[in-house]
Parts: C-alpha cells; sequence; structure tokens
C-alpha cells in the first residue's frame, strides 16, 4: 500500500481523476467499482472532460456501483444510483450493457447480491475501486466488525452511517440497510483506491493508517492490498505521524 497526501481537495480530486483516464486508456474494456459521495464527487466531475482531451474511448469499460441503501429507490436524489446517474453514466453517455448497479429496492436482496458477484467474475473481476472512507471506516457499506470474506450482500447500518447518510438527503430518510460490495472484492480488486478529504476524515484515517488492522475499523484492510493507493488531502492527513 502506497500514501500520496495532496495539498488540497481539488489537487486530490484531478489525481484520482486522471488515474481512472489511465486505467481507460491502457484497458479500454476495464471493469471500475466506483464509490459514490461528496469525496470522489469532483474527480468525477473531471473526468468526462480529461476523457476528451487525451481523446481516451470510453465506449467499453464497466463501471460498477459500489453500494446502495436498501429500500431507497434509485430517483431518491440522495440514492447511489442517482448520484452516479448525474455524475457519471449521464456526462459519459454510457450505454445500458456498460453499467451495473444495486437495485435497492429489489424484491429479492440476495438474488441482487448474486447478480452482481456473477457480473463480476463474468467479467473477470474489478481491475479499479474507487472507495471512500466513512467516519466509522466504513468501505462501501462494509460496517465495523463485517467479516472480510464476504463478496456481495445486505447489511445493517451502525447508527453513525444511519445518521451521517441523512446529508445527501433533502428530508429526513430511514436508513436501515445497505447493500454492498463486500471486502472480498476490495481485496481481489486489481487496484484500489481509498480518497479521504477534508478535516472530518482526520481521525478516522490516523486509526486507518496507524492503529493495528482490525475488522471494527474495515478500511484497515487496505494496509494489506498489494495495489492499495490511499489518497488523502492535507486536512484529512493532518494527524498522521509525521516520516521522520
Ligand atoms: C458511498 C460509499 C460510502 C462513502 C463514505 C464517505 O457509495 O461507499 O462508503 O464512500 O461514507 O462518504 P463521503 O464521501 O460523502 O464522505
Amino acid at each position: 500500500m502506497k500514501i500520496t497526501v495532496f495539498d488540497d481537495h481539488q489537487a486530490l480530486s484531478f489525481q484520482v481523476a486522471q488515474m481512472m483516464v489511465a486505467q481507460i486508456k491502457n484497458k479500454p474494456d476495464s471493469v471500475i467499482c466506483l464509490a459514490s459521495g461528496e469525496t470522489p464527487f469532483l474527480a468525477y466531475h473531471l473526468l468526462p472532460t480529461l476523457l476528451l482531451d487525451e481523446g481516451v474511448d470510453h465506449q467499453q469499460f464497466t463501471l460498477i456501483g459500489l453500494d446502495e441503501w436498501v429500500n431507497i429507490p434509485s430517483q431518491n436524489t440522495g440514492s447511489c444510483s442517482y448520484f452516479l446517474h448525474t455524475t457519471l453514466i449521464g456526462p459519459l453517455k454510457l450505454s445500458l450493457s456498460q453499467f451495473k448497479l444495486f437495485d435497492g429496492m429489489a424484491p429479492d436482496l440476495q438474488t441482487e447480491c448474486d447478480s452482481m458477484d456473477e457480473f463480476i467474475s463474468k467479467r473477470g473481476g474489478i481491475d479499479l475501486m474507487v472507495v471512500g472512507i466513512g467516519m466509522n471506516g466504513h468501505i462501501g457499506f462494509n460496517e465495523p466488525g463485517v467479516s472480510t470474506e464476504l463478496y456481495a450482500h445486505v447489511i445493517d447500518l451502525d447508527d453513525t452511517t444511519q445518521t451521517v447518510g441523512q446529508k445527501y438527503f433533502a428530508d429526513k430518510t430511514t436508513l436501515g440497510q445497505g447493500i454492498t460490495l463486500g471486502l472480498k472484492h476490495l481485496q481481489e480488486a486489481n487496484a484500489a483506491i481509498l480518497m479521504a478529504s477534508g478535516d472530518r476524515k482526520a481521525h478516522i484515517m490516523k486509526a486507518t493508517l496507524e492503529g493495528p488492522i482490525d475488522p471494527l475499523i474495515p478500511s484497515t484492510i487496505i494496509r494489506n492490498h498489494p495495489n492499495g493507493l490511499v489518497m488523502l488531502d492535507q486536512k484529512a492527513a493532518s494527524l498522521l505521524t509525521p516520516n521522520e
């Protein structure tokens, strides 16, 4: 695992967007799994222009949505699906066969998980994952204490996630469960970028990078990833012990 600290959120976002461009350029049929949320928003916003500027064909890659709130329809502006449609799927004009997102309203969520696992394995696995980090160290909706051996699954959301998650919704919303790719997907991905930005992520980043590798802080698993990149802005890195 490698750690890189950028001056600010903008520099961090630009670098992540460039790495996504490089991934698609080097392997046009890449399978790329993406988180939603505030952290990657700017990187995704920059991506269409960078792809165009570099003349990179993006009609062959596959986008996988990392997670979704259970019982929230995709038309809800707080859903992960809505976020990925408005930031990437729409602007990049991805075809229906080019993306797969969880449906949090699916009548049978286990079938939804199985279908996602099968979709990924049929495409030979994930080339690149871009994930954020929750205030409790979750990755996707892999909440504290989750098994590191799981693929896609449904999970009860931690209190922190239920509370912090309100920021995405126009009105107070009941957030009981999430459907998410598992930490096994992260471990098996060819490369994984964990992004963190802002002061509010400083404590969890210190625990992630300097505490013990602990299932109670799922993000610590990134440290075992041979191709794991932790990309932070200075604010999120502000509590890290400086290198000697
Ligand atoms: C969302 C997701 C979550 C977020 C995390 C950080 O798809 O997977 O794990 O990455 O909660 O969210 P932000 O970026 O809004 O701080």
